[in-house]
């Protein structure tokens, strides 16, 4: 039987990469811990800054709000309405999960549908801009960025959290390696300092494992949405999870020392000289006032604007499902 490691009762969770196993007590006490030495190691926020949690309805979000709760930080929830609904209606049992966790335990939630706000679905704006934006997954990346931004910036707050896990985070430092993508590996970290009128970006999770976080959710009673988003099947950062977690299997540690590696590099400026100079070309949105290097509107606008022309132009007969190539 695996002990926990600090009082000795049987252990309900094993952390290989830290040689520690805990009983579900000791589990629910050591996740806020980490996190808050994670948010003061990282310089993430202060009690007395306004977070805004961008809350998905999954494991992840909701418990990075329930930790933050707990530990005595003001969050309040900022909830996207995305329009993915098909198969197992994601976005509305997404929503109602996350209104759900609001309600009980007495939360702020802002709630944001981009269909309402926009007139058009994340479907519906993947399909049109597929040629210049690719899966349905990197538009709903790109409006999920400019919305949470926006809203952050509006509603004055000082710093805009996400759920992103150690696997997430790996998985992305992984594709960027791949690519020697070097302007993402210098943005790539548990903080993306405030700039041009941007909120600060922080991921208090990111050194925990997937596995944890949904421990954590079980254990709290965290009724979180078990399915992944429809369209996220085959994506690429799918296929760089599975990946790792083999690495992981028979290595474990793998992710954890990949990641914070990577981190330590970086800061001794052993992997990338920083340069300013990528900065100097970046200038507000004519729309929206969010930065960006391209001149007039940023890629979101651009995209939203397409998308109302193409609209506007179609006659009756052409509404004939457009074609989908991968
Ligand atoms: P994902 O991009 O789906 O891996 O999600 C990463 C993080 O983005 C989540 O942990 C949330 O913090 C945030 N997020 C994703 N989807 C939404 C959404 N619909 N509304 C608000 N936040 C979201
Ligand atoms: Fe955005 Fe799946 S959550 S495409
Ligand atoms: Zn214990
Ligand atoms: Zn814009």
């Amino acid at each position: 039987m695996m002990k926990c490691k600090k009082c000795g009762e049987k252990a309900s969770v094993n952390m290989r990469q830290h040689r520690m196993a805990l009983c579900r007590e000791h589990f629910l006490e050591w996740i806020p811990e980490q996190t808050e030495r994670f948010i003061k190691k990282y310089n993430m926020f202060t009690r007395d800054e306004k977070i805004l949690v961008a809350v998905s309805g999954g494991k992840d979000s909701l418990s990075l709000w329930d930790i933050l709760v707990r530990l005595g930080y003001q969050a309040d929830g900022l909830y996207l309405g995305l329009g993915i609904d098909e198969g197992i209606h994601y976005s509305e049992e997404s929503h109602r999960l996350t209104d759900e966790f609001a309600r009980k335990n007495d939360l702020k939630l802002h709630v944001v549908n981009i269909e309402k706000e926009y007139g058009h679905s994340i479907p519906a704006l993947s399909q049109m801009s597929h040629r210049g934006y690719g899966k349905p997954c990197s538009v709903c990346g790109l409006a999920k960025r400019h919305e949470m931004n926006r809203i952050a910036r509006d509603l004055g707050y000082d710093v805009l959290a996400t759920g992103h896990n150690l696997d997430d985070e790996a998985a992305v430092l992984f594709g960027n390696t791949l690519h020697w993508a070097s302007d993402y590996l210098l943005r790539q970290g548990p903080v993306l300092p405030s700039s041009d009128g941007l909120a600060r970006k922080v991921k208090p999770l990111c050194r925990f494992y997937e596995r944890e976080m949904a421990a954590y959710a079980i254990m709290r009673e965290i009724e979180y949405i078990y399915e992944e988003c429809p369209f996220a099947a085959g994506a690429t950062q799918v296929f760089y999870k599975e990946f790792l977690n083999q690495l992981e299997t028979v290595r474990p540690g793998t992710k954890l020392t990949f990641y914070l590696r990577f981190l330590e590099a970086r800061q001794s400026g052993a992997l990338f000289i920083q340069r300013d100079a990528a900065h100097a070309h970046i200038r507000p949105c004519e729309k929206c006032g969010q930065p960006t290097s391209a001149p007039g509107l940023c890629s979101f606008c651009r995209m939203i604007e397409k998308m109302n022309v193409a609209v506007a132009d179609s006659l009756p007969e052409d509404g004939d499902d457009q074609p989908y190539e991968e």
